[in-house]
């Protein structure tokens, strides 16, 4: 074998084998295949796609160039969002199914761009700590049902290493490329369920329907391939998910929206993927499984999930009484509108951008962050959907 070869192969689309695809990972993870190689591979699949067979080969290559997660709980779900302006349903859906008796364990990563990262919200918590070792965040998940930790160096290390030359390179925009780093991770996670939210719009990385649905197949049979009970629901983000965008204000937002004080689209699409997984796990109907989701905040139980987690992560559990207690920005500025009018649509990848440059997110990595920075939206599009739009086929539901 030679990269070459497999180079020339992807540029003419001529599919290769799962032999290549675990050479190409292994050689390039090694170090013996360089750089300029791996992205010029990267490019031509950009360009001409890869084959379901390649993608599945290349997500099982990226997947066993780590550990795999031994998770000892007999059941357990992870949730991923493919991120966008505002999102914060992590902090609320992981306790909701949490209370209603799914563990969720999930690995986040920090936000790059202009969307945020769930550890950097996190840690906007006094106290909070995402580093913790394995064996203390089985123990929490056992105690309370629901953990985040950072992403770990030994799990999917060819991902980290691609995923880093991808962003370097203008190749992160490829489906085939995006499913098998986000499968990857997820299967190394190894939980039972997977709930994938698959998101479209202005400020996410799928800007259109078509293809995030593309996506959404792509990772769900890939999921299901694998002997997991997987799920991909595809949801709009043509505008900011919630009102809150920043650190610490999106915290105190997902408080809210378990003491039941905050309804709306927000909390619409985390009943829905609640209620997705909660079905998965064999809780009930789907209509069930979604009052029970309703329920988990009404009664509160969810918000002690939180509190608890909080707590045994060495974060200030207070901040779930007293949201105040999250860093505070000392200046705020209030933009009103000159005269009265209408929005017809919010750029979510502008209102990203813009509280990243308040301070909020980081354009390299190594950029420190100001946890109070960002931005309250007081109003909404006027065409953005009152009902949550979750596009999928429940005929692709695993039996
Ligand atoms: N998130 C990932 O983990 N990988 C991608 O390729 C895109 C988003």
């Amino acid at each position: 074998m030679n990269i070459i070869d497999i180079i020339n192969k992807t540029k003419r689309s001529v599919p290769l084998s799962s032999d290549e695809i675990n050479w190409l990972v292994e050689n390039y993870t090694n170090g013996i295949i360089p750089d300029y190689q791996m992205s010029a591979w990267l490019m031509a699949v950009c360009l001409n796609g890869l084959t379901e067979d390649e993608t599945f080969a290349l997500t099982a290559a990226l997947r066993d160039s780590g550990e795999i997660m031994h998770l000892s709980l007999p059941l357990t779900a992870d949730k991923h969002s493919t991120g966008g302006v505002g999102d914060k349903t992590s902090l609320i859906i992981g306790p909701i199914c949490a209370s209603c008796g799914v563990p969720v364990a999930k690995m986040s990563g920090r936000g790059l761009g202009h969307t945020g990262g769930t550890i950097d919200k996190l840690e906007s918590i006094k106290g909070f700590r995402t580093d913790i070792p394995i064996s203390e965040f089985q123990d929490i998940l056992r105690k309370t049902g629901f953990s985040i930790v950072s992403q770990s160096g030994e799990l999917c290390p060819a991902d980290k290493k691609i995923y880093a030359l991808r962003n370097a390179t203008g190749t992160v925009d490829s489906i085939p490329l995006i499913c098998a780093s986000i499968m990857s991770k997820k299967l190394a996670m190894n939980t039972n369920i997977i709930v994938l939210d698959v998101k479209y719009g202005s400020g996410a990385f799928m800007k259109t329907r078509e293809d995030a649905e593309k996506l959404a197949s792509l990772m769900e049979k890939i999921g299901n391939a694998a002997g997991k009970k997987c799920r991909a629901i595809v949801t709009d983000m043509d505008s900011p998910l919630g009102c809150n965008i920043g650190n610490a204000l999106e915290v105190s937002e997902a408080v809210d929206v378990l003491k039941g004080k905050t309804k709306g689209y927000l909390y619409d699409v985390c009943i829905e993927l609640s209620a997705n997984i909660l079905e998965l796990a064999g809780k009930g109907s789907f209509d069930e499984c979604r009052t029970m989701a309703e329920n988990a905040i009404t009664d509160g139980s969810a918000l002690r999930v939180l509190r608890e987690t909080i707590r045994l992560q060495g974060g200030d559990e207070n901040i779930c009484d007293d949201t105040s207690l999250l860093p505070q920005a000392k200046f705020s500025y209030t933009v009103r509108a000159v005269e009265r009018m209408k929005i017809i649509s919010i750029d979510s990848e502008e209102i990203g951008m813009t509280s990243l440059m308040l301070g909020a997110g980081r354009i390299s990595k190594d950029d420190h962050i100001d946890m109070s920075a960002g931005i309250v939206m007081h109003c909404k599009a006027h065409s953005h959907s009152k009902v949550v739009k979750c596009y999928y086929k429940r005929q692709r539901m695993p039996t």
